[in-house]
């Protein structure tokens, strides 16, 4: 791809620039940023690791200034306050949103056929936002979230069984918060049922401890990750690049999948080309069908916040 556009060059946005780099999935990555000089310290940076970690792919940082991002195959937007203990991610909703929107059509009108990833927080309604402001098919703008928190699950599990974490397949529904849906029924290592290989008592902790996997970094660290969440995206800047059609959890528009509908929520996607090419409507059991709807409810809650404040 020609050009893959950052914009936010906060943590999140300069790791996620730093492994797209690293996997040479662009001619040029431009991040951006409101801060004075940060995105060109940033970017500056890692293209300076460019003879040392053996890529190509070019990266530029800008500061506010749009006209370099004309011509983007993928814009990726990461903009926006992070958390710090004892915030939700609805806490930023106010702030955020307004953000997202500004970026949002300053961005497409520089590159009106890119596919739009959102990563900003709360994430489900974030993206819905940006969806409102873009005004274009709802199949080339998604958010990442599910990537990242399987991400979290796999790796428990992984220690759980101290086996490789590639050998896990996971899948996980519903909103990035601590309602998601991690599915042990569609989790295996290398094809063997989860249950077969721990008790549920232990998969009920890993569950729980996913849920809450954004929350125990935000204490640790006293701000929200970026090496799991940056990587996550550039992993679903891989499979459009390279139309993969891979499946992903995806935080997607619904137009009736799973019996939702106008709502963006974490579901398994097929990534290609095209972006969302195809949700995979997996069947669920009745209780996994009540967390979803308790989650999607969760969505719907912070959406109401963001019709209040009139943005749209
Ligand atoms: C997380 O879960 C930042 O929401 C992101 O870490």
């Amino acid at each position: 791809m020609k050009k893959i556009t950052i914009i936010g060059a906060g943590s999140v946005g300069s790791t996620c620039a730093n492994v797209i780099a690293q996997k040479d999935l662009a001619r040029e990555v431009v991040l951006l940023d409101v801060k004075e000089g940060l995105a060109e310290g940033k970017a500056l940076d890692i293209w300076q690791t460019s003879s040392i970690l053996h890529f190509n792919t070019r990266v530029t940082g800008s500061t506010n200034d749009y006209l370099k991002t004309k011509g983007s195959g993928i814009i990726v937007i990461t903009s926006g306050v992070p958390r710090k203990p004892g915030m939700s991610r609805e806490d930023l909703i106010k702030t955020n949103a307004a953000i997202v929107k500004e970026v949002t059509e300053k961005a497409i009108k520089y590159s009106p056929d890119a596919i739009i990833i959102v990563v900003s927080n709360p994430l489900d309604v974030m993206t819905y936002a940006a969806y409102l402001a873009a005004n274009k098919s709802h199949k080339k703008i998604f958010g990442m979230a599910g990537i990242l928190d399987t991400g979290r699950y796999k790796a428990f599990i992984a220690d759980a069984l101290n086996v490789s974490p590639e050998d896990i397949h996971a899948l996980l529904l519903g909103g990035h918060g601590d309602t998601m849906v991690p599915l042990p029924r569609y989790t295996s290592i290398n094809g063997i049922p989860v249950t077969e290989l721990l008790s549920q008592d232990v998969i009920d902790k890993i569950v729980e401890r996913t849920r809450k996997g954004g929350g125990e970094l935000v204490n640790l660290i006293g701000t929200s990750a970026w090496y799991a969440p940056g990587a996550a995206v550039a992993q679903m800047v891989e499979a459009i690049v390279d139309d993969e059609r891979r499946i992903f959890p995806v935080c997607a528009y619904l137009t009736g999948e799973f019996g939702l509908k106008d709502i963006y929520l974490g579901v398994p996607v097929m990534l290609g080309a095209g972006g969302v090419e195809e949700i995979i409507e997996i069947s669920l059991n009745e209780e996994e069908q009540k967390l979803l709807k308790t989650s999607a409810e969760s969505v719907r809650e912070v959406m109401k916040v963001l019709d209040d404040l009139k943005l749209f």
